[in-house]
């Protein structure tokens, strides 16, 4: 065969050829569901695909139906771990052979009895005048351990009997019934023959053997179609979140801002004390914060600030008092997670040491906190100060202000909040649909930060959530949203910078 002549939709690649051979030897008449379907040396994606490219080249008929498939739901669940509400209230009045329903209500949610008191009477054993009597009744034990048996059937992924469908089926949300399409095949006339005509010895792949042996001057080449038709896919865009870091970034850059880095894993030191946190802050708590084990934990960069943050925490500086606890070196070189990007900030004005410098970053911090809506425990932040004498409560605020409004959020409110390291300190909020949202923190470093640290002029600072910004930016409603990767979401933004 002529190596040159343009491939056509008779080549098979061997994951094909042994699909199709897989089907013509296990067919006996039937349709065959694809996921069933198994190649010795092949993966389940690639016979997969092998499986797509059999059916578009016509080889294979497909035949598509649905199944239902059913798991336990919220109740079967809370059934099969603490008991089936009929087997509870059973089992209750067994205790003393009676219970009167006001009993049972108080011993058990009321629900929970409702539904009890439903079953057994469907089972024969109803309450007379407010008294459920029970004697030992073995066949209704035996039902209960039937029904049982089918909630744990259905756990291991079972498909449930009829008796057990009949049973829960009706019943609020002990199991959940899904539709789910399975493919079943069947190779076809042409398959069959192009299976016959398929020698086995067509080479897919040239290697470095054949050459060097010269085989590949008698080997009979896989031919590829050019024509096939694929799906279309678009190029590479930027996910949203990083198309908005560029986008806070670029406003920064703009404005004669420089980007700081750091890093992820800190001191406590940095990340707290220099920051005038003090050591039994409830944001040092395991609670809140993530610290790292460390049998060999590396020497303390910035030894000398040690003994400079131990006066500050203990005694204060002039004019200020200063928190009056005993310091600890070994609180300070905990290494943790850092809370938040605020560390790069003083670690970077402190190592600039002179004004005027205007620094951002946006990066990761981490904290122990638990998912919602509005929470990451993984955020960006952004960050950044500015450092210079004529750093002021009106720089900042202008600042906060021209940079929202750059982004298109021109109504912002700055109001007054807390941080251990500025004073005053100010929450920036945008209202969003009446809803007011809160962006981040800012401030005016507190002397005892700064004066310690050889620097003495004012510096403005802020931290603000890159996430939390993004879900009013893309109007989301979930915060996770952004991490989910939902394709169709991504494809609804073709962001290119
Ligand atoms: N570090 C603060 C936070 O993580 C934000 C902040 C930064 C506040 C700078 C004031 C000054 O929420």
């Amino acid at each position: 065969m002529d190596q040159n002549e343009p491939g056509t939709e008779e080549d098979l690649s061997p994951q094909e050829l042994a699909v199709l051979r897989f089907l013509a030897e296990n067919e006996e008449g039937k349709m065959i569901p694809e996921d069933t379907i198994v190649v010795p040396g092949y993966s389940t994606q690639s016979i997969r695909s092998a499986v797509s490219w059999v059916i578009k080249k016509g080889f294979v008929d497909p035949e598509s139906s649905e199944v239902l498939i059913y798991t336990l739901g919220e109740e079967g669940l809370r059934s099969l771990k603490d008991g089936l509400p009929e087997d509870l209230v059973y089992k209750y009045a067994r205790k003393n052979g009676q219970v009167s329903l006001s009993e049972l209500n108080n011993a058990m949610p009321a629900d929970l009895v409702k539904i009890g008191i439903t079953q057994l009477a469907k089972l024969g054993l109803r309450p007379s005048e407010g008294i459920l009597k029970v004697d030992r009744e073995t066949e209704l034990e035996d039902e209960m351990q039937r029904r049982l048996q089918c909630l744990r059937s259905i756990m291991d992924g079972n498909t449930p009997s009829s008796y057990c469908l009949e049973v829960f089926k009706k019943r609020g949300d002990m199991i959940v019934e899904r539709k789910i399409q399975k493919r079943k095949l069947r190779i076809n006339s042409r398959g069959r023959l192009i299976l016959e005509k398929s020698a086995d010895d067509a080479v897919g792949q040239l290697t470095p053997e054949m050459i060097t042996s010269g085989a590949w001057k008698n080997a009979r080449f896989r031919k590829y179609d050019l024509n096939l038709s694929t799906e279309n896919v678009s190029g590479s865009f930027l996910h949203p979140l990083s198309y908005l870091r560029e986008e806070v970034a670029r406003i920064f850059l703009d404005m004669g801002f420089s980007e700081m880095r750091g890093h992820f894993i800190e001191y406590s030191g940095w990340n707290m004390d220099a920051l005038f946190i003090p050591q039994d802050h409830p944001a040092r708590d395991m609670q809140d914060t993530f610290y790292i084990e460390s049998d060999a934990p590396p020497e303390f960069e910035d030894q000398e600030i040690l003994p400079i943050l131990k006066k500050v925490h203990e005694k204060g500086i002039r004019g200020y008092t200063g928190w009056g606890y005993r310091w600890s070196e070994s609180e300070a070189k905990k290494l943790l997670l850092r809370t938040h990007t605020t560390v790069s900030t003083i670690r970077n004005l402190y190592h600039i040491g002179k004004a005027p410098a205007a620094i951002f970053s946006i990066d990761r911090v981490f904290r122990h906190e638990s998912v919602d809506w509005k929470h990451l425990a993984e955020l960006h932040q952004i960050e950044g100060a500015y450092y210079a004498e004529d750093a002021n409560l009106s720089t900042l605020k202008w600042l906060m202000e021209e940079f929202y409004s750059r982004l298109g959020f021109s109504r912002i409110r700055l109001i007054p909040s807390y941080y251990p390291y500025t004073e005053p300190s100010m929450d920036v909020v945008v209202e969003i649909n009446g809803k007011e949202v809160e962006l981040g923190g800012s401030g005016i470093f507190r002397p005892e930060v700064l004066k310690p640290l050889g620097l003495d002029k004012p510096a403005i600072a802020w931290g603000m959530g890159l996430e939390r910004l993004a879900m009013i930016y893309y109007n989301l409603n979930d915060i996770r949203g952004i991490y989910q990767s939902d394709i169709n979401w991504l494809k609804s933004f073709k962001l290119r910078i």
